[in-house]
């Protein structure tokens, strides 16, 4: 079964991937974020794409999350992994943590959110009790035990819309909502996915404690965080090859 990747800040190339092709795709919903890469990661095949296209200029509430999983799931996805940097909400998901989330809230607005919109088919309401499929979480978290690398099992994904980031009293809220980490991306990536029925989970790479938490009590700076990206983004990768590894 062909698993997609989407890379997010600090993986806009899957290194170790053996690329056979790359192909622009055209989506009834527009053009995804840029060229699908397809090639062969320790012997499965995967397709990957840059989620803020190649050369990361794509914002998170212009990303067209639609074409994207269209277009991943027109070239055979069945199963998507997708990687995104967030802030840390609960103290102990500090920098350069991996959590794969299990429950996502969706503070976003304004964003292409459905394909069931246009009256051109019946009106369908997804499940999304469960937002995550729990099979690829567990190989997820499989796949890090074989390769030795500490991913946490469960995290609550508050979406926010960004591009800024939260003010101190947001934070506030999302923890009193019961959010561990906060990022820009997950909304409405994953419940497209759902509506494709994709087999759908995250690796959330913790880069910075959100604001007005630990480090960032005084304010959030991301300038500072391109180590910590670089190194957890390389273990991050570490688990998708042992993923792809595993079959
Ligand atoms: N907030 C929202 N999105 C993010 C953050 C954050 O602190 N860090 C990385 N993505």
């Amino acid at each position: 079964m062909t698993l997609a990747i989407i890379g997010g800040s600090g993986l806009a190339q899957l290194a170790g991937l053996e690329v056979t092709r790359r192909g622009a795709e055209r989506t009834p919903y527009g053009e995804p974020s840029g060229a699908l890469t397809f090639g062969r990661l320790r012997g499965r095949e995967v397709i990957f794409l840059a989620r803020h296209g190649d050369g990361h200029t794509i914002p998170p509430h212009e990303v067209n999350y639609r074409a994207n999983l269209w277009a991943l799931r027109e070239a055979g996805a069945r199963e998507v992994v997708s990687v995104a940097s967030v802030g840390g909400i609960r103290s102990d998901l500090g920098p350069g943590t991996l959590v794969v989330p299990h429950q996502i809230i969706d503070y976003t607005w304004g964003r292409r959110s459905t394909f069931f919109e246009g009256g051109k088919g019946p009106v369908t309401h997804v499940d999304f009790t469960r937002p995550y499929a729990e099979p690829v979480r567990r190989r997820l978290l499989d796949a890090a035990q074989a390769c030795g690398e500490r991913l946490l099992d469960g995290a609550v994904y508050a979406t926010t819309q960004g591009p800024r980031l939260e003010t101190a009293a947001e934070i506030d809220r999302l923890e009193r909502d019961g959010a561990d980490v906060v990022g820009m991306t997950g909304m409405p990536e994953a419940a497209l996915a759902r509506e494709l029925d994709l087999a759908y989970a995250a690796i959330a790479v913790v880069v910075n404690h959100a604001a007005g938490r630990g480090e960032s009590a005084a304010g959030v700076r991301l300038e500072g965080i391109e180590h910590v990206l670089q190194q957890a983004i390389a273990r991050a990768r570490r688990v998708l090859e042992a993923l792809a590894a595993l079959g």
